[in-house]
């Protein structure tokens, strides 16, 4: 058994979690640890996490054992999200929304998501210094989904706030401070999409809220549902995106061979962020619980107890990805568990995968320079996200190639 020690190294390790992965994965793919404030078993192996992950068995769950009127809000909005929904409930929510993310769908969007990207670049250009993450990927992502979603423009500043406490609120590294503000942050995301909801009811238009609004009046979801399904679009779709970009900017600049590729080779900007995915895994961590006991990889997992998926810890694992360590954006095949799988297979990947292939696209184009040596990644663990990424223009410097 790994030490005590261990519990705080998880947190600690955040700067480069994947020796972390690595020692557990090297006693037991799936091992069973006291790591965070719920022992449970931490999923290394990339196989056993698809076991796991397709396994209805294993169960979602609002990430929310503690019972309080404190939380009511966000207890009570998670579990009308399909995130947290189990079969069959979770199917009928996910069908409503999941043709307007097909591929085929998403690809619509191109040339606005271009034109939002080239906007915004031509609005920091001129700026000596920028910070990547919130004077490009936030606003960016913000615009996008407010677009896809229907929501003006005008409110989109609203969503780093909401964003970063509700990230903050579901981590396992949460205090119950965190969770309070999450809490807050919920009821004014409440007010505000009763607001949109009441508008869009006497004037619908062409947009992805009006037909929910639609739907619930054809008795196909619940008013909870409604309001559950644009509060989950809009954080699911927004935080892990504007994580996906500036882990990928910092993958690619960090690797002077891999730079010189993509810009030898632009066609390999769809490899190169699927390297991205896996390398550097925008969400790390999917929590589940046993709906019975289950037996695994010699394990014995008994009914009601946590299972912690480490999708970071399985991109990373050698007996699925040769060299996994290496960052090459012409690895194919790529099959990382940056998404998910099974049934609860992000939503919005097609979106994510877009949205990340034109903004690094843009960025390169105008020569985004960064400093890896100052990047500090955030103290969580389900999530792989940075503090800040200070930028400039003109050369690149690549120290750690
Ligand atoms: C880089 C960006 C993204 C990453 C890494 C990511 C990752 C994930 C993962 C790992 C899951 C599975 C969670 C689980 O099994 O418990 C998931 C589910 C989900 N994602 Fe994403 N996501 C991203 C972007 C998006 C976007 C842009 C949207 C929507 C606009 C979105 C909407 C959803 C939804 C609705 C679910 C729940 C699906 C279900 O329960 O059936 N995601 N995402």
């Amino acid at each position: 058994m790994i030490s005590q020690n261990m519990n705080r190294s998880m947190v600690d390790s955040r700067q480069n979690p994947y020796s972390f992965y690595e020692e557990i994965r090297s006693i037991n793919p799936v091992y069973k640890g006291n790591f965070l404030k719920y022992p449970g078993w931490y999923v290394t192996g990339y196989q056993e996490a698809v076991a796991i992950l397709k396994d209805n068995r294993f169960q979602t769950r609002i990430p929310f054992p503690e019972t309080t009127k404190k939380y009511k809000a966000l207890m009570e909005i998670q579990q009308h999200m399909m995130l947290f929904k189990n079969p069959p409930d979770h199917a009928r929510l996910r069908m409503l929304v999941s043709r307007h993310f097909t591929p085929a769908i998403i690809e619509t969007f191109r040339p606005n998501i271009e034109k939002i990207a080239h906007n915004l670049l031509d609005e920091i250009k001129n700026n000596n210094k920028i910070d990547v993450i919130s004077d490009f990927a936030f606003p960016f992502a913000s615009l996008v989904i407010a677009k896809i979603i229907g929501i003006p423009d005008d409110d989109k500043n609203m969503f780093r706030e909401w964003a970063l406490s509700l990230i903050q609120s579901i981590d396992l590294t949460r205090s119950r401070r965190s969770i309070i503000d999450g809490n807050k942050t919920t009821v004014k995301m409440l007010a505000f999409f009763k607001d949109l909801i009441l508008i869009r009811r006497q004037s619908p238009k062409n947009d992805l809220i009006s037909e929910l609004i639609q739907q619930e009046k054809d008795k196909k979801l619940t008013e909870e549902e409604l309001l559950a399904t644009s509060v989950l679009l809009v954080i699911a779709g927004h935080e892990t995106t504007v994580n996906l970009i500036s882990n990928s900017l910092y993958c690619i600049l960090s690797n002077r061979k891999e730079h010189q590729k993509l810009i030898e080779n632009p066609t390999l900007i769809k490899s190169a962020i699927e390297e991205c995915l896996r390398y550097e895994s925008p969400t790390q961590m999917i929590a589940r619980i046993a709906s019975e006991d289950v037996e695994l990889n010699k394990v014995h997992i008994k009914r009601g107890e946590q299972v912690y998926v480490l999708i970071g810890a399985a991109n990373r694992d050698p007996k699925q990805f040769s060299n996994p360590d290496v960052f090459d954006i012409t690895r194919n095949p790529n099959p990382h568990l940056a998404f998910g799988s099974g049934i609860h297979f992000c939503l919005g990947s097609a979106l994510a995968r877009l949205e990340a292939q034109i903004a690094i696209q843009v960025l390169l184009q105008n020569e985004i320079n960064i400093h890896p040596e100052t990047i500090k990644w955030r103290k969580l663990v389900g999530f792989r996200a940075m503090e800040e990424m200070r930028g400039t223009w003109g050369q690149v410097i690549c120290p750690n190639s």
